[in-house]
């Protein structure tokens, strides 16, 4: 079997992957060997999606200032952050900014001319800096060119990773299948980054795209790596009815109004002071409260919804601020937002959780790092604040790639020979999973996994509805054995390539149902009407989730509190 070696792979090409290989070849001034693998083309890695904003703390002679930020932060994240790790991130983040606008980012202006912030949930000051509402596509695009500045790199594109080996607890190499060419290899490397992305695909109805399935995750947590918090899924209150198409935050930033079906501003009963600006999980709730009591609309499948209203707001502020939202509105469901309400309802959006790094993104294994939302640093909590991700991202990628230049520099060798490991890898997949003839769809199992989880792990959850869930979930692992994939083929065989996702999938839908069921509170995004309070004494800490083959195994790990203790959240 073809090995290929690298000094540095990075799995992943979104904005962490992409910032970590541009700090690693300033780091090493282009001396080191980096490979990029995506499954996808690196311009479609899913951050291109990112629209509101990247949060920073840049205004101090305003009113701003790091501790605020990190205030907003942990008391959005219901006080399950790091608190070492939120001080750190709110400190690093402004520099992310001037970074950018150094790489070419064209950040939208204030009259003065200053980088603009509007404001987005939780956050006490306007700290979104931002590019319209096409943010991620244009810091991707910055970050990308000034990597191809430097001649160090080889794109892996369209290669799909099928497991993370690892000896001693040291990165090995990964098994890739080229999807272009059908061959299956290993890449090693001296140093791993994993930052491949969410798993927003485990539901029905999200902002992801089609390949965000938690493929980085499902692989690390194989290999033996503990996934953190997976029970934390934020839903995004202003999901597009029906796609899920996401309707930026920025729209309410900007001004724009939630109304339920009476045309009252709803949010004055639950978050009176911050209103549509309160922190996602808060937000949520509301919407779905006030369409569970009857006052959303009908919509279509059971999708029932809330108006955000922007009519107010006038067509100049909408063209200049929101274009990228006024075109996906009049494109998929033909309303104007300068004239109409748009159909919006909560909808699957981050995972809060991941694999478990610490505050230099290092995980368990002592060469592989994870950067970004595959990785969890313990930043966000049980909630994210909006906009703190592409700043995540952009953070820890420069992190990452510093400490993983620092230990190139240690004159590291390759390790471990993964020659046995990779053939049985390759065994299982060409000769098991795709030469099998059972009788199951895997297409079905996968679209009946999402349905179950936007059914039993949504906004609301109760312990019978998880359990109930972890049962489904058991039933379609157990019919998941007896799958027969159509396409027989290797060259671009998309059918075996979802298959395999869908495995994964199922794992990563597993642990978040196993966490959630046992952590008996609610907390951020984990809201359980069968135990309506937060439990301090009990569940302040950190969900670890450990593969064993058979049921997970379940640890706690205490958080991290340097400056604020647990207090009611109050918006
Ligand atoms: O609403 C948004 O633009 C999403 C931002 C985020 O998830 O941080």
């Amino acid at each position: 079997m073809q090995q290929t070696a690298h000094d540095v792979v990075i799995l992943g090409t979104g904005l962490a992957g992409l910032r970590a290989a541009v700090e690693i070849c300033i780091q090493t001034r282009g001396m080191a060997d980096i490979a990029i693998v995506s499954k996808v083309q690196v311009m479609r890695s899913h951050s291109v999606c990112a629209e509101g904003g990247t949060a920073a703390a840049m205004r101090p002679e305003e009113g701003d200032s790091f501790e605020l930020h990190a205030w907003d932060t942990v008391k959005g994240a219901d006080f399950l952050a790091d608190q070492d790790v939120v001080d750190r991130f709110v400190r690093a983040s402004p520099d992310e900014i001037r970074l950018l606008e150094h790489w070419g980012v064209p950040w939208s202006r204030r009259e003065d001319g200053r980088i603009m912030q509007r404001p987005f949930g939780g956050h006490s000051f306007p700290r979104a800096c931002m590019a319209a509402d096409k943010t991620g596509f244009f810091e991707m695009q910055a970050l990308y060119d000034n990597l191809v500045r430097y001649n160090n790199f080889k794109r892996y594109d369209e290669c799909f990773v099928t497991s993370l080996l690892l000896e001693g607890g040291r990165f090995a190499g990964l098994t890739l299948l080229d999807m272009s060419t059908g061959e299956f290899f290993v890449l090693r490397g001296k140093a791993l980054l994993i930052a491949s992305g969410g798993l927003g695909n485990l539901y029905g109805f999200t902002t992801y795209s089609q390949t965000v399935t938690g493929d980085g995750q499902a692989i690390a947590y194989r290999a033996g790596l503990a996934l953190e918090d997976p029970e934390f899924l934020q839903f995004h209150p202003t999901g597009l009815v029906p796609s899920g198409i996401l309707m930026t935050e920025g729209c309410r930033g900007e001004g724009g109004y939630l109304r339920n079906n009476q045309g009252e501003r709803f949010m004055e009963k639950y978050a009176p002071k911050m209103m549509e600006l309160a922190p996602r999980d808060i937000v949520s709730r509301s919407e779905m409260t006030e369409i569970l009591e009857g006052r959303g609309f009908p919509g279509p499948e059971g999708l029932d919804y809330i108006h955000l209203d922007m009519t107010h707001l006038g067509a100049e502020r909408i063209n200049k601020r929101l274009p990228l939202i006024r075109e996906v509105c009049m494109k998929f469901l033909g309303i104007d937002p300068i004239t109409e309400a748009i159909p919006i309802r909560p909808v699957a959006h981050y995972s809060m959780g991941g694999i478990e790094a610490d505050i230099d993104g290092r995980t368990k294994a002592e060469n592989v790092w994870a950067a970004g939302e595959v990785a969890c640093h313990s930043m966000h909590g049980a909630n994210r604040l909006g906009c703190n991700s592409t700043a995540e991202c952009l953070v820890w990628g420069g992190i990452t790639g510093r400490e993983i230049s620092k230990y190139l520099g240690q004159g590291v060798k390759l390790d471990g020979s993964p020659e046995g490991k990779a053939r049985e890898e390759e065994k299982r997949i060409f000769d098991g999973l795709l030469k099998q003839n059972g009788t199951e769809n895997p297409a079905h199992i996968r679209r009946e996994l999402r349905t179950l989880m936007d059914r039993h792990a949504g906004v609301y959850r109760t312990g019978q509805s998880m359990q109930e869930g972890l049962d489904k979930i058991a039933e379609l692992r157990r019919r998941f054995r007896n799958i027969a994939v159509q396409d027989k083929s290797r060259i671009y065989n998309s059918n075996l390539i979802q298959t395999l996702e869908t495995e994964n999938m199922l794992e990563l839908a597993e642990a978040l149902l196993f966490a959630g069921l046992a952590r008996q509170e609610s907390r951020g995004a984990h809201s359980r009407t069968d135990f309506p309070g937060r439990n301090d004494e009990k569940f302040l800490g950190h969900s670890m989730v450990y593969y064993t083959g058979g049921t997970p195994r379940l640890e706690y790990k205490p958080v991290t509190i340097t400056t604020w203790k647990p207090v009611e959240r109050k918006y």
